[in-house]
């Protein structure tokens, strides 16, 4: 639904270039949340205004619904309607809402429409539709500043849909908000992910925006997207730093001669008794130091730090036992090992 490929942005002011974006390749099924996540100053701002052509890509393409965006932009004025249409298809929700102060939460609303020039009559009934959606039909007259920050997200949300796009770009939409509001607006993005066939492309910095909605994420750093893939594919990488910042564990080794192992359980995994099957099969005492159970994608998983006596030398069999059961096993300080390996 979203492609880019090769995106390059690089910002000249006074004499000083900083490149923004070093070569996105970013690849946004049609359906699905996909959120990007990064430190300040990675790109992520940069890369939302460059997908909908809000800020010119330095090079590389963007094709958003089959439609390259990038080809329509170089093609001049001739090509601005088409571009505009283009755009009107894509929704953007902005962390500071962006409301007009002086118009009702109706008037806001309708602004897009106006600018599409939709009558009047048809403006008001598609407002009130949208405000519907969002749940909101009863503050169609209010001003922004009677809302709370809640309400006006959800104002710029419906602002967002006017257009009808297929596309809805969120640029740290919830991080003016607090966590319970946050967590509201999450769930309305889901609802018209799924009530819509809406594709969501959000940005943010909080972990847990990911954990709760997002189908697929990525992590930015310098300009570059250094991990994408699904959640359950990054919760499947070994040593894959989005996994463990989306699920993480603790428990430190308690001496020299011990291998410390992560296992994740998937699914029906869950339920069978391993640890004890390995336990009893090899006659060894294991310790858990640490475990949880989450839901991260809407996909139920289980982590658990364990602790086998001896090295991994000393591991392999009872290791490749586990593995064999079909859960994913990360020996803990063996990651570089197992990503050059896997390399190989
Ligand atoms: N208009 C601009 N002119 C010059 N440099 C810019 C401009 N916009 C962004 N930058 C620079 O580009 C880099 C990436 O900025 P960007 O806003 O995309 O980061 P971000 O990941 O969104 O950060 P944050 O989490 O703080 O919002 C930064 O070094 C920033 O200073
Ligand atoms: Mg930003």
């Amino acid at each position: 639904m979203i492609t880019t490929s090769g995106l390059t942005k690089v910002y000249r002011s006074r004499g000083r270039e900083v490149t923004a974006l070093d070569g996105v390749d970013l690849h946004v099924r049609e359906g699905e949340v996909y959120g990007v996540i990064g430190q300040s100053g990675a790109g992520k701002s940069s890369l939302i205004r460059c997908v909908n052509l809000l800020e010119r890509p330095t090079s590389g393409t963007v094709t958003v619904a089959g439609q390259d965006l990038t080809a329509l932009a170089g093609r001049g004025p001739r090509a601005g309607k088409e571009l505009r249409q283009a755009r009107s298809r894509i929704g953007m929700v902005f962390q500071h809402f962006n409301l007009l102060s002086s118009r009702t939460v109706q008037d806001n609303v309708e602004l897009p429409l106006e600018i599409l020039g939709v009558s009047g009559k048809e403006r008001s009934r598609k407002a009130l539709a949208l405000l519907d959606l969002v749940g909101l039909a009863d503050k169609a007259k209010s001003y922004p500043a009677q809302l709370s920050g809640g309400q006006k997200q959800r104002v710029g949300i419906a602002r967002a849909l006017a257009g009808d796009p297929k596309v809805l770009l969120s640029d740290e939409a919830t991080s003016a908000l607090d966590p319970e509001t946050t967590r509201s607006i999450l769930q309305l993005l889901r609802d018209l992910n799924q009530q819509l066939g809406l594709t969501v492309l959000l940005i943010t910095h909080e972990m847990d925006v990911v954990k709760s909605v997002c189908d697929s994420a990525a992590l930015m750093e310098k300009g570059r997207i250094v991990e994408s893939g699904t959640v359950s594919e990054l919760l499947a990488t070994p040593g894959s730093e989005l996994a463990a910042a989306l699920f993480p564990l603790s428990g430190e080794r308690t001496g020299a001669e011990r291998t410390v192992v992560d296992v994740t359980f998937h699914g029906e995994a869950a339920t069978r008794p391993v640890i004890s099957q390995l336990s009893r099969t090899y006659n060894i005492d294991i310790s858990i130091l640490g475990a949880a159970i989450d839901t991260v994608g809407g996909l139920q998983i289980g982590r658990m730090r364990i602790e086998l006596p001896g090295r991994y030398e000393d591991n392999v069999v009872p290791i490749g036992f586990l593995r064999e059961q079909g859960l994913q096993i990360d020996v803990v300080g063996q990651e570089a090992v197992l990503v050059k390996e896997g390399a190989k």
